[in-house]
């Protein structure tokens, strides 16, 4: 089986999560824990500047910019995604957070979003890495719309070196998921960048950006932009 060796080739996922049924798999799943996990961070990173333009680069069913809105009232977050099925089902659960007015969900591609230039002081995403094969375009759309300071963060897997490490994981992990999100988890593994690849990826991107592993299968890419 291809993968069974030492090190493991990178299995390209579908990009956008846009069927329905993938779509409200992932939203019906609880990733409560690890998403405030990751508001945590972002907020620890982010220190105490008020007012700022944040940016979520594939929001999916919006869990983390409707947590970050609670905690902080005064940014204004653009949470981007390409799925339109996600999208509705992130209206859904901004309306039902009474958050319309401090989230503005687009339909984009994070690769290019067509957003001016410049405009955000924190651009963040958590798990879109590993869907996009050309992660390089992204990396140099975050740079063009990055304000100059602006804090960058961003989460994802990263890829283990056997396809047996990756089963273990979604073992370890997944085991109360459905059979659908576990093939989704065990894919995304095997997706998902090293973090050597990552730091390739930015040096190419000339991103001064750190690049963290922060647990057995997570990876933290993060910094601010001068
Ligand atoms: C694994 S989900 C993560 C959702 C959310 N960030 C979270 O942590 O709950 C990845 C999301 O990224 C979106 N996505 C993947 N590639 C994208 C792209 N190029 N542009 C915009 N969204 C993308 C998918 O449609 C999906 O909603």
């Amino acid at each position: 089986m291809a993968g069974m060796g030492d090190s493991l080739t990178r299995q390209s996922e579908g990009e956008v999560m846009d069927s329905p049924a993938e779509a409200q798999a992932y939203a019906r799943a609880d990733f409560s824990q690890v998403n405030q996990l990751f508001v945590d961070r972002l907020l620890e990173l982010a220190g105490n500047a008020p007012a700022l333009a944040a940016l979520d680069l594939g929001t999916g069913p919006a869990d983390i910019p409707i947590r970050l809105a609670r905690l902080r009232a005064d940014w204004l977050i653009t949470a981007i995604d390409a799925s339109e099925a996600m999208l509705g089902l992130a209206r859904q659960a901004v309306a039902a957070a009474a958050l319309e007015g401090r989230i503005c969900l687009l339909q984009r591609d994070a690769k290019k979003t067509s957003l001016p230039g410049g405009s955000f002081d924190v651009i963040f995403s958590n798990s879109i890495l590993h869907h996009v094969a050309n992660a390089l375009e992204l990396w140099r759309e975050i740079r063009r719309l990055a304000r100059p300071g602006a804090l960058v963060f961003m989460r994802d897997l990263f890829r283990p070196p056997t396809a047996k490490r990756a089963a273990d994981i979604v073992a370890a992990y997944a085991s109360s998921e459905t059979p659908l999100l576990q093939e989704e988890y065990y894919r995304s593994l095997l997706a998902a960048y090293t973090p050597e690849e990552i730091v390739q990826q930015l040096r190419q991107a000339k991103l001064p950006l750190e690049v963290k592993t922060v647990s057995d299968r997570h990876v933290d890419v993060f910094g601010r932009l001068a």
